[in-house]
């Protein structure tokens, strides 16, 4: 039990549970009959206080409310490290690449988010998918229109999830309506939505320079003295996702070494900056990621579809960078972090330059838990079950289909277990997500 003064609404959660015990290493932790123990704390956050076997956690908690799951297993909830939330009737858009699918598709579809009430209507939409997919926090882009911070932030508030987003910055070679017009004011209202939303609950802001083609300089520059003068908020962008993309990048800043340079030169790469992509960097960008603790959203099921690359899972262990697994919708196909395991086991495979690597299933659930959390530097917060992280948790349901009961009726190790999952899963496997110690997603049970 943690010494936690002022606990209330202590509740017990009985099921199978699985967990990361060392945070940073991917290795995952089962319990055939568990407990877990969470309560409300001074500050209003509800959170883990002890985990264990039912046997030896259940005495010391004679009074405890417990709700038993047989035959369920409680895990974290999913960490999403990039994705669109203005994005969601992007998906399933196809086109030439990147380039074309932004000019086609994206930058039209978000120019609607200046209206509060459209903003309202697809946050709702987003959050509520989000959580029947097992997704509790997210590092999430809104458009370039303030009020679509406001709206989403807002949401998330009355919801008590801890979300992170940010107003996109895009002054150039963007189309009207969408376009920062005016960039000092661009600026401001960064500073003015960070001081409005940064740290408020459970909500955090992120400086969002879209990527370094639709920033000038002097924007991107401007981005980088906030990023300074705010250590602890983060930062989030694109990177080294497609050659067509960085060929421009090269004409555009012919002074920078590297895409990745761009943004280092403006003082954007930091501890707390998360570059979406990161696939065609070189071993000087990455040693340099880690070096300063940025870290990459891996975005499988966006690469595959918009045909980007595949990041490169040898090359950035031996550099060191901390990377975490990201759904990109709408350049992404699904919410589902199982289908971005999945897809993210068949990228490993085809690791350039190198013999395939098979990522085991512990590591995959990791990159898309515990991992992403420490990747966002919210190591025991969230993405664990740990005492300590805040109560957001999701119940799975192995049986959930007639495919998924057979096979997982059929592993004999916890790795088989997973793996039957990852491939297998999708929103019908989460029985239960739960916030805060509140059940918040209306899948069946
Ligand atoms: N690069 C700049 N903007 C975007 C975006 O919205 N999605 C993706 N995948 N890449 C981008
Ligand atoms: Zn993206």
């Amino acid at each position: 039990m943690r010494h936690a003064p002022h606990l209330t609404e202590c509740q017990g959660w009985r099921a199978s549970l699985l967990w990361f015990a060392e945070p940073t290493t991917p290795k995952a932790h089962y319990e055939t009959d568990g407990l877990l123990v969470t309560a409300r704390e001074a500050d209003g956050i509800v959170r883990i206080q002890a985990i264990g076997p039912y046997r030896d956690l259940a005495p010391p908690y004679p009074q405890l409310p417990v709700t038993h799951w047989p035959g369920r297993c409680i895990a974290p909830g999913f960490v999403d490290l990039h994705i669109h939330y203005p994005q969601t009737d992007v998906i399933g858009s196809p086109a030439e690449g990147l380039l074309p699918w932004l000019e086609h598709y994206t930058f039209p579809h978000e120019k609607q988010f200046s209206d509060p009430a459209y903003a309202q209507e697809v946050t709702t939409f987003f959050l509520d998918e989000l959580m029947r997919q097992g997704v509790t926090t997210a590092l999430c882009f809104a458009t370039a229109h303030p009020e679509s911070v406001d709206v989403f932030m807002a949401e998330a508030q009355k919801r008590r999830l801890r979300m992170i987003t940010g107003k996109v910055l895009q002054d150039r070679h963007s189309p009207d309506r969408l376009r920062d017009t005016d960039t000092p004011l661009s600026l401001r209202q960064t500073e003015e939505l960070i001081r409005r939303w940064h740290g408020v609950d459970r909500l955090g802001y992120a400086i969002t320079p879209r990527f370094a083609p639709t920033s000038s300089p002097a924007q991107l520059h401007g981005a980088g003295e906030i990023a300074q003068q705010f250590p602890d908020v983060w930062v989030q962008s694109h990177v080294a996702e497609n050659l067509d993309e960085i060929r421009w990048v090269h004409e555009l800043f012919p002074e920078a070494r590297s895409y990745l340079d761009v943004y280092d030169r403006a003082g954007l790469l930091r501890q707390r900056s998360v570059y979406a992509h990161c696939i065609h960097l070189d071993d000087t960008d990455r040693r340099r990621m880690a070096e300063v603790g940025a870290s990459a959203a891996v975005s499988p099921t966006s690469n595959l579809f918009l045909g980007s690359g595949f990041f490169d899972y040898p090359a950035s262990d031996a550099a060191g960078l901390r990377y975490g697994l990201a759904s990109d919708v709408g350049g992404g196909t699904s919410f589902s972090p199982f289908h971005t395991m999945h897809a993210a086991y068949t990228v490993a495979r085809q690791s350039v330059g190198r013999a395939g690597i098979s990522l085991s299933p512990e590591h995959l659930w990791w990159q898309h838990t515990a991992g992403a959390a420490a990747a966002l530097d919210l190591n025991g917060q969230v993405g664990n079950l740990l005492p300590g992280c805040e109560a957001d948790f999701v119940v799975l349901n192995p049986q959930a289909t007639p495919l998924l009961a057979r096979r997982t009726a059929q592993t004999e190790t916890l790795a088989e277990w997973l793996f039957a999952m990852v491939v297998l899963g999708d929103e019908r496997l989460i029985a239960q997500t739960v916030v805060q110690g509140q059940p918040v997603n209306d899948n069946r049970a």
